[in-house]
């Protein structure tokens, strides 16, 4: 079951407690994307046209305690554009000052509080942190999905003391779009698989070999089931303690009739970095690394993609960070973002960081605005910030 919806309230003249995730990626004190803020807006919207005031939270990096670096105030002056009005940043979560803003904050408007994780608190989900930040709110909102697998005072304790509280419509969509991938999807299903290591999606590969037809892999994981299959892989990135577990995957792929498609030809290198050196070969020789899927193993991937109803897509195919590296991976998402009648899915982190920006990066049903949190889903696994809003 869903959880509540914010539409299903009655918000009029009430303090709204949001928990947004505004986990933007900075360089220096600015945004380098905002697409975590631009998703929740509509929700943030709907709230303060309900004749509500929003205060609005959220966490910014890891700080274990004040760091002037991760304040939110680029957060707030982003807000005041997007919203049209000056979205005041509180000078922390809890407090005297705070609680005074926040009682003198006008119906229809937004304050934000800083920086969640400056208090040690937050990460502990302790009680009186919990009931602080609860304060004289009436309503709690979770629109933030993608630290919903977190159970932290702000996603899971402060639920204790508001007991009117629903999701927001980004973690709606979030939810429905994985459950559209998970629950009875239309076959073919195939999923993508990539990023660095095995270890990171161990739990996903297990519950994707019990749903999806086809799994591609791609990325630095590949190299370590190649190497299990026997392969030469030269001085890729091998999880070496992995081999015994990615041999027991490809064995269990086998048995249930599933596709586990491995890269058969690289871009290689001697080293992670762009050079006159790269090339593309089909077998890796000992002294280079391969940090790209090569052409003929995305025309198989492009092929296979081609007659899916289901996409699921989690983690870049090779080193997308540096142009060269990154080809495999766009031209993938790419032909995905050009089919019709498919619903493709894309996991958050690195997967929409890699594809941000391109001129197709909107023909895809749903790009993630979680990473950790939609691999979690597609374990299988309860997410606490949801559980947290059942009523
Ligand atoms: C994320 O970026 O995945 C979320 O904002 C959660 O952040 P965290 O991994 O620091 O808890």
């Amino acid at each position: 079951m869903p959880p509540v919806a914010v539409t299903s309230l009655d918000l009029r003249g009430k303090k709204v407690l949001v928990r947004c995730d505004f986990n933007v990626p900075l360089e220096g004190m600015k945004i380098a994307d905002p697409a975590r803020i631009d998703a929740s807006l509509d929700t943030i919207r709907y709230i303060l046209g309900q004749g509500a005031a929003a205060v609005l939270c959220s966490h910014l990096g890891r700080p274990k305690e004040r760091t002037p670096e991760l304040s939110l105030k680029p957060v707030a002056e982003y807000l005041s554009g997007a919203l049209g009005h000056k979205v005041a940043l509180a000078p922390d979560s809890i407090g005297d000052t705070t609680g005074r803003m926040v009682a003198d904050l006008a119906l229809g408007s937004a304050m934000l509080l800083e920086n969640l994780r400056f208090h040690r608190e937050e990460e502990a989900n302790d009680r009186d942190f919990s009931h602080e930040l609860a304060r004289g709110k009436q309503v709690y909102i979770n629109d933030a999905f993608g630290t919903a697998h977190r159970a932290h005072a702000s996603t899971v304790g402060v639920t204790r003391f508001i007991s009117e509280r629903a999701a927001g419509m980004l973690m709606l969509r979030e939810l429905e779009a994985l459950r559209a991938v998970t629950e009875n999807p239309a076959h073919p299903y195939v999923a993508i698989l990539g990023g660095a290591k095995v270890s990171d999606k161990i739990g996903v590969i297990r519950n994707l070999l019990i749903k999806a037809d086809a799994i591609l892999i791609g990325g630095a994981m590949a190299y370590t089931f190649l190497k299990a299959g026997g392969t030469p892989v030269g001085r890729s990135r091998v999880e070496e303690d992995k081999l015994e577990l990615a041999r027991e995957l490809m064995a269990e792929a086998a048995r249930r009739n599933v596709a586990l498609m491995l890269p058969s030809d690289h871009v290689v290198a001697p080293e992670p970095a762009a050079g006159p050196e790269i090339e593309v070969v089909r077998q890796i020789p000992v002294d280079r690394m391969g940090l790209d899927i090569g052409p003929a193993t995305l025309a198989r991937y492009i092929e296979c993609v081609a007659g899916a109803k289901t996409i699921i897509w989690n983690g870049p195919l090779g080193l997308f960070e540096i142009p060269e590296f990154a080809q495999g991976t766009l031209k993938l998402g790419e032909a995905i973002a050009n089919l019709h009648g498919v619903m493709s899915v894309i996991g958050g982190g690195d997967t929409a960081a890699a594809i941000a920006g391109q001129p197709w990066a909107g023909g895809f049903s749903h790009v993630s605005t979680g990473g950790g949190a939609t691999l979690e889903y597609l374990e299988g696994l309860e997410l606490p910030g949801v559980k947290a809003l059942d009523v």
